[in-house]
């Protein structure tokens, strides 16, 4: 038997285990206490074309880890804080949505959670506005959130949604350059997808009435985790099994998007491979039929797979430290230990 075989069937066996372990979070107690709060928000029936593609988002199966995060980080302080916290997990998930409608045209990507994206099932107008409307939905759920913690959830969600944007354009601004150092990305990074994670856990501490310190610390846990998340998520891009993943597979190469994978590249890279990258970067999938395979051919023959997986552990390492200095005691922390473990291994 060759020694693949093994190694293919342990990695195999891990995935399958990481899988379920994010699914236990998925079928919790909080997951169905927020997909019950869900059901009862309502959208109106009319226009369609406005409310339809919010309800088709919706429907469709996130992971709902910002959710969770709200509700996690509400019950480390105080148990009876996760219900009072639930429009502001709401909130979060509108804007999460909202953000991947809106990302979806930016990044002309056909698939999302396994099924066309809005802008394509409709089209680039109604994409829009439904994303406008769902942002808009965000705020009405925040405005029903107790009243004494309204003006420090706004603070801190206004200013992340900012900060959101200002990581989406540098996002979108970096696809036009062909260099972008590893610090520019991790920055870019942690504007678009991690203060969002970092959010979502102070919004629930805030709501708890825990300590403005300890609102700190799990912030920075958020965003470390958020950051590792990010990671993965440019990981899966490239690596990712179509089926679970659920988006399209090489869209990131397609589009020139500096991921970890390209940053570690462009790093590493000889001169001799130089003018192939430049090449490449100047081809469409129309020119270069082989786009995706050919720059796979270069993330292998540097090891770029396991150089990413070694960054997005030791952001990790960071979200765990930032854990461990929150003064409660540990077991009320093992559930956050455990799903950041889990979010370092999904596989969609
Ligand atoms: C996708 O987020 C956007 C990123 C920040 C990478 P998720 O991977 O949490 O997407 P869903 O909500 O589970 O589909
Ligand atoms: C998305 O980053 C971040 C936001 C939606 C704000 P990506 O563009 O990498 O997310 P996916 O891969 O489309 O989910
Ligand atoms: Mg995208
Ligand atoms: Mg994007
Ligand atoms: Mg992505």
């Amino acid at each position: 038997m060759p020694s693949g075989f093994y190694k293919d069937s342990i990695s195999h066996f891990i995935l399958i285990f990481a899988y379920h372990f994010l699914a236990m979070f998925q079928e919790s107690v909080h997951a169905r206490v927020f997909q019950n709060y869900l059901e009862k928000v309502n959208f109106p029936q009319e226009p369609q074309h406005l409310y339809d593609p919010i309800r088709y988002i919706l429907s469709l199966s996130g992971k709902r880890i910002r959710p969770l995060l709200v509700l996690m980080g509400a019950e480390l302080f105080d148990e009876s804080a996760v219900e009072p916290a639930l429009p502001a997990s709401a909130a979060i998930e509108f804007f999460h949505n909202f953000s991947l409608i809106h990302d979806d045209i930016m990044d002309v990507a056909p698939l999302r959670r396994g099924k066309p994206t809005v802008h394509q099932k409709w089209n680039d107008n109604v994409a829009i506005l439904s994303g406008d409307a769902l942002l808009i939905k965000a705020y009405q759920e925040l405005a029903k959130c107790p009243t004494d913690k309204i003006p420090d959830l706004l603070r801190i969600f206004n200013a992340t949604s900012l900060e959101v944007c200002e990581g989406q354009q540098y996002d979108m601004d970096f696809e036009k350059r062909a260099q972008v150092s590893e610090t520019a990305y991790i920055d870019m990074i942690r504007l678009k997808t991690s203060v969002l994670l970092g959010c979502a856990l102070q919004m629930g501490a805030i709501i708890a009435g825990a300590d403005v310190r300890s609102q700190r610390s799990l912030y920075d846990f958020g965003v470390n985790l958020g950051i590792a998340f990010q990671l993965q998520d440019d990981i899966l891009d490239v690596y990712g099994n179509p089926k679970s993943f659920g988006k399209q597979v090489g869209g990131d190469i397609l589009s020139n998007k500096k991921t970890i994978l390209f940053v570690k590249l462009q790093e590493l890279i000889c001169p001799t491979d130089q003018d192939q990258l430049a090449y490449l970067l100047n081809q469409t999938i129309d020119t270069e039929p082989e786009k995706v395979e050919k720059m796979m051919g270069l993330y292998a023959k540097y090891d770029i797979h396991t150089l990413a997986i070694y960054q997005k552990e030791k952001f990790t390492t960071i979200a765990y430290e930032k854990l461990m200095e929150i003064q409660v005691e540990a077991d009320k922390k093992q559930t956050l230990f455990s799903l950041a473990d889990a979010l370092m291994h999904r596989v969609q």
